[in-house]
């Protein structure tokens, strides 16, 4: 029984990566693609969409653009991290594929509504879509079986020293996305930052035979810009795949479920709180624990076992 899905992505190297895996994988049915603003900006997003879906041999599968920047920030896209074109400069093959004329909030609502079972979004980008659609059609809540979330952390950030990229970019969003109700699982930075190829592997594909490899590979391949003339070093992180992997092997995982709320505020604006705690404090008896959602967030990963998963459904074992 395959598994129903909808991805909302800012392709972006490791959603590229999480597009392979998820529509080459047995277990998961594809049902769409929304495009957001993250990575780099929307139209990019969705050209670098169209690409990976024909590099992955896609069937006709709906992508729809989104959201062009944020619901209050600017956008911010981090083109030292993922390129000027959000593909490390890949420049695959022009796409004859096409965006559907309905922007990406329509197409969630009837891919949501139109689908005979709960479908599970999975968010690997900012939510500004995400958050858009549950306020434009709170309707779809009860047809999500659950959203599982690239972003937010326990504990290191990485757009700033305590916020994840895709809750720091729009931080609101994220907020209502986690006051929706919705079942929420986060696969955030305690994993993300775990799950690598080797990098003799990342080069052995990127040099080899198959087409797919040499995509795979020139990706894992791709180095955060530190300044004009440094780049940083290899890390071969597949990021938002694993995100994508944990639907098809949840026990890789060890996962607690965790009051968690979004910070808007200070220094530590888009900042994902996490209450670790094992016994509540004192705030208890003096109200304020309301504003948290109880979340699913995996804080421990078999980082070799989800590589290898990877790997091996991309043929590329
Ligand atoms: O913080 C990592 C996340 O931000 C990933 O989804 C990456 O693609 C960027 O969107
Ligand atoms: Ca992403």
């Amino acid at each position: 029984m395959s598994i129903p899905v909808i991805l909302d992505v800012d392709t972006g190297i490791d959603d590229a990566l999480a597009i392979l895996f998820a529509v080459r994988h047995p277990a998961i049915d594809v049902l769409g693609v929304s495009c957001v603003a993250g990575n780099a900006p929307l139209a990019q997003v969705v050209d670098n969409t169209l690409r990976i879906l024909d590099a992955a041999g896609a069937p006709e599968i709906p992508v729809a653009a989104g959201a062009a920047r944020p619901l209050l920030e600017n956008p911010r896209a981090s083109s030292h991290v993922h390129g000027a074109d959000g593909l490390g400069g890949i420049s695959l093959p022009p796409t004859r594929r096409r965006a559907e004329s309905v922007g990406a909030v329509e197409l969630l609502r009837r891919l949501i509504l139109d689908h005979d079972a709960p479908v599970t979004l999975v968010a690997l980008a900012p939510q500004t879509n995400l958050a858009l659609l549950l306020r434009t059609y709170p309707e779809v809540a009860g047809r999500i079986e659950r959203i599982v979330v690239m972003g937010g952390s326990a504990s290191v950030g990485n757009a700033t020293a305590v916020a994840e990229f895709n809750v720091w970019h729009d931080p609101e969003a994220a907020a209502i996305v986690l006051d929706s109700d919705v079942r929420t699982y986060m696969y955030g930075l305690d994993v993300f930052n775990r799950v690598a190829i080797d990098h003799d592997v990342a080069v052995s594909l990127e040099r080899g035979d198959d087409a797919l490899g040499r995509v795979v590979g020139t990706l894992l391949g791709h180095r955060i810009q530190l300044s004009a003339d440094e780049s940083a070093e290899y890390t071969g992180l597949i990021g938002d795949a694993g995100a994508v992997c944990s639907l098809v092997d949840p026990l890789a995982l060890r996962t607690e479920v965790r009051p968690v709320r979004v910070e808007l505020a200070g220094y530590g604006r888009g900042q994902t709180l996490v209450d670790l705690r094992r016994f509540p404090g004192e705030e208890m008896l003096h109200g304020g624990a309301d504003e948290w959602a109880n979340v699913e967030i995996a804080l421990d990963v078999d980082a070799p076992r989800i590589a290898r998963l990877f790997l091996d459904t991309l043929g590329l074992g």
